[in-house]
């Protein structure tokens, strides 16, 4: 078997460099598909993986990238994401369609040019990173939980279709995280302390507690792993009780 090979979206992005980094580090040849641009050129000569820039909304676009990668990868990384913060009754519907077209629509247009590949071939992970606000949803996101809703339902139809041809799809779900589009919201010390206080493992999650959950969901030791939402965050999507005062008896 040759090496291995892995295409990561959003791939010089916080989340995106640290999932590349995993993936190298278990011996993969890795592509970055993210906006043109000197961070994507810069992510790509730092890591030592290969910057394919296109816009993941962009079918054509996304197809001469991974016609430049030169190979059906192993694994498929659909992390690229935006995150435009407002309330429902003031986002503009522009906002509102293009959060779903990055977040959503981007990553099936991702995974379907990759699948088709690797259907054909008959092997292929794909891991797609969601939020959790796929399962809890934050206040004044707009259309970013329906986004990353969508994108966990999609992943249970990719999953359903692709699986009989040998192809696992799952995803991941991170939480409070350091890093990436939430390094503005961290910023401020208060928030920080209060959100990491509020999580059973007591502090923010990094961009490697990600990139590791995704480098095991993309390799073989999660081989009968298919069609799963994994969540990754200290556990505070499951600890509402946790922040309710007890009723005294
Ligand atoms: N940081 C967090 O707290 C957090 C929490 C939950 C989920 N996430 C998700 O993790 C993923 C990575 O985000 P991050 O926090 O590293 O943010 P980031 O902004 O550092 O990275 C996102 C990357 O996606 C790229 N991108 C945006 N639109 C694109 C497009 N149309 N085509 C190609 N690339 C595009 C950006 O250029 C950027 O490099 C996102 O899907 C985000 O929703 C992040």
């Amino acid at each position: 078997m040759g090496v291995r090979t892995a295409i990561v979206t959003g791939g010089s992005g916080d989340i995106g460099r640290a999932i590349a980094a995993a993936l190298i580090a278990e011996g993969c040849r890795v592509g970055l598909i993210d906006l043109a641009g000197d961070a994507l050129d810069t992510a790509a000569e730092a890591l030592g993986a290969e910057a394919l820039p296109a816009d993941v909304t962009d079918e054509p676009a996304v197809e001469a990238a991974l016609e430049r990668f030169g190979a059906v990868p192993d694994v498929a990384v659909n992390n690229a994401g935006i995150g435009r913060f407002a309330s429902l009754l003031d986002m503009p519907i522009e906002t509102f369609r293009h959060q779903l077209d990055v977040n959503l629509t981007g990553a099936f247009i991702v995974a379907r040019a990759t699948a088709r590949g690797m259907v054909a071939r008959g092997s292929g992970a794909i891991v797609n990173v969601t939020s959790i606000n796929a399962i809890t949803t934050g206040p004044g996101t707009g259309s970013y939980p329906a986004s990353k809703a969508g994108l966990a339902k999609l992943t249970e139809m990719m999953a359903l279709e692709w699986g009989p041809s040998g192809v696992r799809v799952n995803a991941i779900a991170p939480g409070f995280i350091d890093a990436g589009i939430s390094t503005p919201f961290y910023a401020d010390a208060a928030v920080r302390k209060l959100r990491g206080d509020a999580v059973p493992s007591r502090r923010l999650g990094t961009a490697e507690d990600i990139a590791q959950a995704v480098a095991f969901l993309a390799s073989d030791r999660a081989s009968y792993v298919n069609g799963h939402h994994m969540v990754v965050d200290g556990g505070v999507s499951v600890s509402l009780l946790t922040q309710l005062p007890r009723v005294a008896k």
